[in-house]
């Protein structure tokens, strides 16, 4: 299967050249494309000259800063209209091991539509995460599970494989969260569509370089989404149960 690796980056200039060439030595059928929302560091003049030397690997720019979910949907119709049959997501920082990618690949290959990398399932596991991190994580997926009513342990992670058709299948254009809300965002429209999700356990280490991203505007936009779609999710049952019990009367 023709797989592409989509590498999201913002201010990764240390960290992006270790993570291509594990990436490369480790699954060297994958192309990459790093999409890169003009990196004041340079990480996007970096890409172009690694690219410049290698035909597997792709460097789409944007404009500026859009967030994590703009410039993955970005990556998804480039890598779709350039015909991949599978199309991963990796954060360019270390935290997500290349070496592992045969393991989301290989649940693709058993007949998934996505593919979850897991910390949270048994096996899976996360070096290096600062308190607040594990914190914010394990109730942000336990906060979701209930409220959507999914049995998922890990909705936020952002190591996945997706199988073309599941993309296809969705109007993921009309995504609208920015921040990590958006891989929740995206799991919520798979598992509406009655498609297969498997999660696979991986070990999550936190980056050596640089500085996360994640901000509390970009908690409370994906608290707040799935607030919305689990109270919309129960009041549509709800009227349903409700006309059912109107016409069996
Ligand atoms: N192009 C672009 N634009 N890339 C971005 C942006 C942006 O606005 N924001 C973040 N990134 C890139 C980073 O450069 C990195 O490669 C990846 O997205 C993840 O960003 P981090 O800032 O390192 O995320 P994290 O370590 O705090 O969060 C991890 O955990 C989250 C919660 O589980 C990631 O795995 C997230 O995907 C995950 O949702
Ligand atoms: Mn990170």
């Amino acid at each position: 299967m023709r797989v592409l690796t989509i590498i999201p980056t913002y201010n990764e200039i240390e960290s992006l050249p270790k993570t291509l060439a594990r990436l490369r030595a480790a699954v060297p059928h994958s192309d990459v494309l790093v999409v890169d929302d003009n990196s004041p560091d340079g990480t996007g003049g970096w890409a172009d000259d690694f690219a410049a030397g290698d035909g597997q690997v792709h460097v789409l720019h944007r404009a500026g800063k859009e967030g994590l979910g703009a410039a993955y949907l970005a990556g998804f119709a480039w890598g779709l209209a350039a015909g991949y049959e599978v199309l991963v997501e990796m954060d360019a920082d270390g935290s997500h091991k290349p070496e592992q990618l045969p393991l989301l690949l290989d649940a693709v290959d058993q007949g998934a539509d996505l593919v979850l990398g897991s910390r949270w399932v048994p096996g899976g596991e996360v070096v290096n995460w600062p308190l607040h991190r594990k914190v914010i994580s394990t109730c942000g997926s336990l906060y979701s599970r209930v409220l959507l009513g999914i049995s998922i342990r890990d909705v936020t992670g952002g190591y996945r494989a997706f199988r073309r058709s599941t993309l296809e299948a969705l109007d993921f254009s009309a995504v609208a969260s920015v921040g990590y809300g958006f891989q929740v965002d995206m799991l919520w429209r798979v598992v509406q569509q009655g498609m297969r999700v498997v999660e696979v356990p991986i070990t999550f280490v936190e980056r050596e370089f640089g500085a996360s991203k994640m901000s509390g505007n970009i908690v409370q936009e994906a608290m707040l989404n799935v607030t919305k779609w689990g109270l919309s999710a129960r009041w549509n049952t709800l009227k349903g149960k409700i006309r059912g019990t109107r016409v069996s009367q």
